[in-house]
Parts: C-alpha cells; structure tokens; sequence
C-alpha cells in the first residue's frame, strides 16, 4: 500500500493508520517497543524497514504530492497463523475483511478504510480527512503550539525536518484509536492460542497499553467541531474525531462498576444513559431558571420559556421540520401515538375503515390501535414479515385500498433490528389516500430522520432513547393537520379563551400541550439533541453499523446462538436464543460480568411469535459501546458454552 500525502503536506491519517495496522496484525507475539531508526535500539526488524521505507521511498520534508511505495510490509512472518483479511498481498481490499484475528470471520463487510476497531472510523460527513481534527487543543499539531519533539523518537525525525504528522502526543485521540486496536488485536491474538476459552486466558498487555488511555481531560479543553473552535453552552462532548473510549468519558454511569466489572450498557433500545450535559443542563435549569412557562411576565418565566422553546427548535431542527409548531412536546413515543389514535383516530375513522399496521410492532403502536378498532368497529390490518423479519411489501401493497385511513409502522423494530422501507411504505400508503404515521423510538439515536424526506404524516420518539431524559418526548405532525385535529387532553396553556359558553383553543403546538408540561425534561432533550448533532447523527450511523457488524459475526459463530431477526438492513438490535439456556440464565450470566442486556418479549410479542419464540436475549447497542464491550459479551456467552453444550 501507500502513504498518500494530503493537501497541507500531511500524511494521510487513514493510510498511516490502515499501515500501522497492518504492521500490528503480523506480529502477534512480538510487538516492536517503539518505531524508531536508531540501530541500537533493539528494534524490531519490521518496524524499521517500514519507518526506513518513509523516509528512503518519499521526500516527507519536501511535500511531496506522490504517494510513497510501501511493499511487503504486511506479509506475515514465516510461521504467523493464516488469519483471514490479510495474506501475502496486502492490499486495502484484502485488508478490508480482517477485523478480528481471533475471529477471523468477524471482518467481512468492514468499510476497509475502518481498520481494526471501528472506533477508528472516519466521521462521515463531519470530518475532512485531508484537514484531520483532534478533539481538542493540539499543540503539536503543526505549528500550534510550542512543544518540543523527543530527539528519540522516529516521528521526532520528521519534526525535526520541519515536517509535524497529528497526533503525536500520547493523549492524543489518535493515540487513544491506536491503542484501542492495539489491546483488541493483542486480546485476540491472545485468547486465540486456547480457543474456545478454558477460563485460564492470559490476556497479555504491551507496556503502553497500560497508561491511562484517558489521560487526557477533554472537558477542560474547547469543543472542536468542523473546522472551528466553539464553546459549548453546558459541558463538552469529544471532538469531531469519532472515538467511542473518548465519548464514553462524557456518560458518567458508564463509569459505573457492576459485580466489580465495569457495566457494558447494551440495553439502549430500553433506555440510553445520559451524557454529562444533559445532567448538568437540567441541573442548571432548577439552579437558574425554574418557572412555569408562558404564564408570567417576571425573569425566571422568560427563561424557562425561552429555554423550553429553544428545546422545541431544537427538536424541529433534528427532525428537519419545516416549523416549530409541528413539534409537540409529549412524554414519549407512547403518548404520541395514543395522542393520535385519540384524537384524530377518534374523531375521524368510521366503522369500516381500515389500519394497517406490521407485524414488527412495539405494543405501543398495536394497542391505541386495536383499541380503536374494537370501540369503532374498524379492521385492523397487518404487514407480514418474512423469515428474516422484513417487510413483504408485496403484501403490503395487497392490504392496501380505499378503506385504509391510516398506516402506523415502526422505522426500526425494538425487538428485531429490522430498519423498515419507511420511505416506501409512507408513499404506498399517500398513493391510496391514507394517513401515516411512523414510530421514530428505535430510529432517531441511529440515523437521520428526516421528516420531508420521509413525509409522514406523524412521527413519535421518546427523549431517553435518545439520551435525554425519561418523560419527554416529541410528536411531529403536519402542521394543517395538526391543527384540524381535535385537542388530546383539555385544560391550561392549550386554551386562547375561555367562557361558560365557548372554548377557544390555541393552534398546535399548544393545542395539544395542555396543563404544566415536563419544562425541565423538554430542555434535557434538547441537550441530548445537541450532544447527538455535535457527534454527527450519520457518523454514529456509521459506526453503529461496523459495530453490530462485528458483533452480530461473532454471535453467530457460538454454537447454539440462534439470532431471531436477520435482515440485511438493521440498527442496534441483536435479539438471540443460547441453546442450553433460558434466557433469564444468559441475562443473569451477563450482569455478573457488568453487561446489562434485556430478556424478555420486549413489549412486541406478535413479531416474536411470528418469529417462533416468546422471549429473547436482547443487546442494543449505541456510539459508546465499543468493540471491548462486545468482546466482554461474546467471551461470556462462550464461558456459558463450555459449560452446557
Ligand atoms: N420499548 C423499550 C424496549 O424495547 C422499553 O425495550
């Protein structure tokens, strides 16, 4: 491979990374204690040959535009196990498939600029790879500060020449990247020599894995996003570069211990923990701004109105609204959809009108309707999934006719994974006149909703699936519909005027926020917003995606794990049964290693019957879980194994 030089004279960070990597993954029994081109050091002799290779093939100090020849560099040693991904030739292609060393399977389908850990992922959209960002301050990084180079080191070489690579600094979050992959090819490798696990692993450590990863404290540093330095309103979160180890530092329960093991949250389709400024955004409201809303004219009302309102922007920004009065503030997903099924379904669907809904369903979007159905007489109609758990469109399309008034389905299944057509389905349903309304629970923390893309007519999510708080959520609606629809609950702040004789009712989004709403909580949410808007929704997206990727390969690889939802498109969920074990016995088993998932028919038991199970071993996955994490999971599951097979 190449070392492409970037615009600003720099290495290509992705090639430098892809190549050391590469280096790693052929020797995994004797790392090289640092890259240097000192001869009496002791070197190893590829770790020369490559930092010889620099400097001889291409003119660093010179800049120049020509990318530099790197060969033979990953050729595994004589004697190295054949892992999968990397053989003789190492290209970007080959390298692309070799996640994992001990689980060699586990790599295929990883974006191949990724690399080993996909905590080393580029930021989508949000990053320039040719103008690399730190997430914070960097001294070194050229000319930006005043730091002097280790005369040792073979990177102070190249400083020395007036030439400065990023992320020289051992706190740097590169440095952070590197070391990730690095402790996850050295666990592989390790627990490979006695696979499967006899509980007797010795997980060796290099000497630089055993420095403080976090050393670093990025909250008393400024937030870089893009190309500009911005002071965050309340608390930091990590830099643009996406580092899931960095990112875990701004959720202060994942600092947690659980059995004395240190808690791997995969329970995020129940719940998400909260980053450190929501905590403290809801704290600095009770501190600051406490008031009722709308209601006074003294300095406290205007703050918390104008908080609470900007919380509302927020949300219509996220969702690409195209007006803050589409946003309705309600306590989550499930009380948007009842909002809907009681007001407008109430008010506008006859006795023999039709609902469709999928077979993929929370109980959240079955019951408002079922109920419905059964008060008024309507049918209720149902879209089934295939083996894999995916929406048969076709016959879909076959439940579809003039009688249907409303199609309510799931963007992402709780239970399954399953990331449904939605755009499809929504167009289907316009094209014979119906309404649609999408439950956005599942979807908004794992990629971008875009209500004009998608053209609901509704859509719901809830605040603490999206690292906000309990008891908030959002309703988006059309705004003409919002405003024909009848209000859902009476009483204060939805009202214009009010007489003995007539009511006037505000327009939406008051209308359907009536009495004290949870003010504190909206504001929280739009903190959460934020934390997720600054990360970059299609960079969490991205990430999430390599990471069930790589989690969902080993899981599959245990015997005896059956996965219950298949789908070739699906965010988060991995759903399973170990045979040998109730399901209760695998979620216990994982708490006594710190890893909290949920068991149980996660409130969708039709999809689960369709599936041919009642109950389900359930890991969700968000940004802050990491490949070690997954790790922790897999190894548990095997302990399980060899015990009961
Ligand atoms: N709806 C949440 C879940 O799926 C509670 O776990």
């Amino acid at each position: 491979m190449s070392i492409n030089i970037n615009n600003d004279g720099l290495p290509n960070i992705d090639d430098l990374q892809l190549l050391a990597n590469e280096l790693f993954k052929t020797l995994p029994n004797e790392f090289p204690k640092e890259i240097s081109l000192s001869p009496d050091r002791n070197e190893h002799p590829r770790a020369t040959k490559i930092a010889e290779t620099l400097l001889s093939a291409g003119n660093l100090s010179g800049h120049s535009a020509t990318p530099l020849p790197l060969q033979d560099v990953a050729t595994p040693p004589s004697g190295a196990p054949a892992f999968s991904g990397f053989g003789a030739s190492p290209t970007v292609a080959n390298y692309g498939s070799g996640a994992s060393a001990l689980y060699p399977n586990a790599g295929a389908g990883f974006d191949p600029q990724s690399g080993v850990s996909p905590s080393g992922i580029p930021h989508g959209n949000n990053v320039n790879v040719n103008n690399p960002q730190t997430g914070f301050n960097d001294a070194n990084f050229k000319n930006g500060g005043t730091a002097q180079p280790n005369e040792e080191s073979f990177f102070s070489k190249l400083l020395l020449n007036n030439d400065y690579l990023p992320f020289q600094t051992e706190s740097s979050s590169f440095e952070t990247e590197l070391h990730a992959a690095l402790k996850f090819v050295d666990t592989q490798f390790t627990k490979r020599l006695d696979f499967p696990l006899n509980g007797n692993e010795n997980i060796n450590s290099y000497y630089f894995l055993d420095q403080n990863p976090f050393a670093f404290d990025h909250r008393n540093s400024n937030l870089l996003v893009g190309n500009t330095f911005e002071k965050p309103d309340f608390g930091n979160i990590s830099g643009s570069r996406f580092d899931a180890n960095l990112i875990k530092k701004d959720f202060p329960i994942l600092r947690e211990t659980v059995n004395g093991k240190p808690l791997v949250w995969f329970d995020n389709a129940a719940t998400t923990q909260k980053p450190q400024s929501v905590i403290d955004r809801i704290a600095y409201f009770y501190e600051h701004e406490n008031s009722n809303i709308h209601r006074a004219a003294h300095e406290l009302a205007a703050r918390a109105s104008d908080a609470y309102e900007a919380a509302r922007e927020k949300v219509k920004a996220f969702l690409n609204a195209s007006s803050i009065n589409e946003i309705v503030f309600v306590r989550g997903a499930t009380e948007g959809i009842n909002l809907v099924a009681q007001s407008w379904g109430d008010h506008n669907l006859v006795a023999g009108d039709e609902i469709i809904v999928s077979n993929l369903e929370h109980h959240a979007n079955i019951v408002p309707w079922k109920r419905l159905a059964d008060k008024k007489g309507l049918k209720l109609r149902v879209i089934p999934v295939d083996d894999d758990g995916q929406i048969l469109l076709d016959e879909y399309s076959k439940l579809l006719n003039s009688k249907t008034r409303l199609v309510a389905f799931t963007q992402v299944s709780n239970a399954l994974g399953t990331v449904t057509p939605a755009k499809e389905i929504v167009k289907m349903a316009h094209a014979v006149g119906a309404k649609v309304l999408i439950d956005g629970a599942q979807s908004v923390s794992h990629m971008k909703v875009d209500v004009q893309d998608l053209n609901p007519d509704w859509l719901v999510f809830s605040g603490h699936k999206l690292f906000g708080p309990t008891g908030i959520g959002a309703l988006y609606g059309k705004e003409d519909l919002l405003n024909e629809m009848q209000p859902y609950q009476a009483g204060g702040n939805m009202i214009q005027d009010v007489t003995f004789e007539e009511i006037k009712y505000h327009k939406a989004p008051n209308r359907f926020e009536a009495g004290t709403g949870n003010i504190a909580d909206a504001i929280g949410l739009g903190a959460a917003i934020d934390y997720v808007t600054k990360l970059g929704i299609d960079a969490i997206g991205h990430y999430e995606h390599q990471l069930l990727d790589y989690a969902t390969k080993l899981l599959k690889e245990i015997p005896g794990v059956r996965l219950i939802g298949t789908a070739a498109n699906k965010a988060s969920v991995l759903s399973f049964n170990l045979q040998g074990y109730t399901n209760d016995q695998v979620g216990q088993a994982l708490n006594k290693e710190g890893v909290a998932v949920r068991t149980g028919h996660h409130c969708a038991q039709p999809i689960l019957r369709r599936m041919g199970v009642e109950t389900t071993v359930r890991p969700s996955l968000a940004f802050y879980n990491t490949t070690q994490d997954v790790d922790t999971f897999i190894k548990t599951l095997w302990e399980l194994k060899k015990v009961r097979f």
